[in-house]
């Protein structure tokens, strides 16, 4: 859970109007935000409150929660969530806070057919409905059918699992409808999820969102890994949405296909990895034959937690191709983490000035994304931005 922290309102104040300022900036003017965007304790409380909780945040993959039963509970600002496969095969994002006197109905991740209350033995269904209250009938104040965990909105898009706290964000696929289009022939939603693992790095989470963004950095730091496959010199930038922003990889021509592709891609498509980020917390590296994402969430101003995963054409998590894979992305996140993790340290020295982002193709993304942040924030945005 995050501290809260009572800051002087100047610092965010000033913040506020720096996004303003950006916001006002034309495209070939593009300039990065100052450090305290990514230091302040206090902007980031008010990034909390009026973009993570008002906004879909992904929370995981429907590959996670395969059949009925199969829950996940996780604490997202303050809320304790539990997610579940109902009979019925909906998954629901219940809250884990029994409706008796608080305790959590269920811990960790596993498989249940119903959720019983360590504390006064209060049972749910996986709808969340109150089946059983030991001796309570007795209560005249007592309605058992007023006492179901409360279900917080949510939403699956290809494959992963968003929800909305605050439960009144306009629909998710609404605002992504020109990704669809762009992606639509890798048909991710009929990849499968063969890998997920969880990690921590000690930088901001704009800051992590922004990398995995910008192809700028691929051929520098990426020069074993990634430069071979994608290099700078070939990242063309999509026009990009309201709900998110994406550039394309395009491959080397001399890196051998990368197979096997689906039938539906166009020679285009066979030769480029679509990259994108459905705001505010969702990346997704697109290839011809696996797919990367992150799954991305603030614990402090400087420390961001990942959920990262992997989804393949094939069910198969033990194959040698999906080894291979997960460790190329073991690789080149390394590298990443250890880039982002300097920057970090360099937002506290008195020398750092943010400077100017590098053109459409190569950091367009993370101009689009620092727009959001300022529309989010109410700041207008630059005429014509929003397709
Ligand atoms: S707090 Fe859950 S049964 Fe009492
Ligand atoms: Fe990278």
């Amino acid at each position: 859970m995050l501290d809260k922290h009572v800051a002087p309102l100047s610092e965010i104040e000033r913040l506020h109007s720096e996004l303003a300022d950006r916001a006002a900036l034309a495209d070939e003017d593009a300039w990065a935000m100052p450090a305290e965007y990514y230091t302040s304790e206090a902007f980031l409380q008010v990034e909390i409150n009026d973009v993570l909780r008002r906004d879909w945040m992904c929370i995981g993959h429907i590959g996670e929660l395969r059949t009925p039963g199969d829950f996940f509970t996780t604490e997202l600002f303050g809320e304790q969530l539990l997610t579940v496969r109902d009979t019925d095969g909906v998954i629901r994002v219940l809250s884990n806070v029994c409706r008796h006197r608080g305790n959590r109905v269920a811990e960790g991740s596993g498989n249940a057919k119903k959720f019983i209350c360590q504390y006064h033995t209060w049972t749910y269904d996986t709808a969340g409905a109150l089946k059983v209250a030991p001796h309570m009938k007795k209560r005249r104040v007592f309605d058992q059918s007023k006492c179901g965990l409360p279900e917080f909105a949510s939403e699956v898009w290809m494959g992963w699992l968003f929800v909305n706290l605050e439960g009144n964000a306009i629909s998710l696929a609404s605002r992504v409808g020109g990704l669809e289009v762009v992606i639509e022939n890798y048909h991710q939603d009929q990849r499968h999820l063969v890998h997920m693992e969880e990690d921590v790095w000690d930088c901001n989470w704009k800051a992590l969102f922004e990398n995995f963004m910008e192809g700028y950095h691929l051929s520098a730091t990426h020069l074993n890994t990634l430069h071979p496959i994608t290099p700078t010199k070939l990242c063309q930038k999509m026009v990009s949405g309201e709900g998110w922003t994406g550039y394309h990889a395009c491959y080397d021509p001399d890196y051998p296909p990368r197979e096997p592709f689906h039938p539906d891609l166009t020679e285009f498509e066979r030769n480029n990895s679509p990259m994108y980020g459905v705001y505010p917390n969702l990346m997704v590296g697109m290839g011809t034959d696996f797919t990367l994402f992150m799954i991305i969430r603030p614990d402090g101003a400087d420390k961001v937690r990942i959920r990262w995963g992997v989804t393949g054409q094939d069910d198969t998590p033990e194959s040698e191709t999906t080894q291979n894979y997960v460790s190329l992305c073991r690789s080149f996140n390394i590298e990443d983490k250890e880039k982002l993790e300097i920057l970090q340290q360099a937002l506290q020295t008195r020398t750092y000035q943010g400077g100017p982002l590098a053109p459409d193709d190569f950091e367009g993304t993370i101009w689009d994304f620092i727009q959001y942040m300022a529309r989010k924030m109410g700041h207008v945005q630059s005429p014509g931005k929003i397709p």
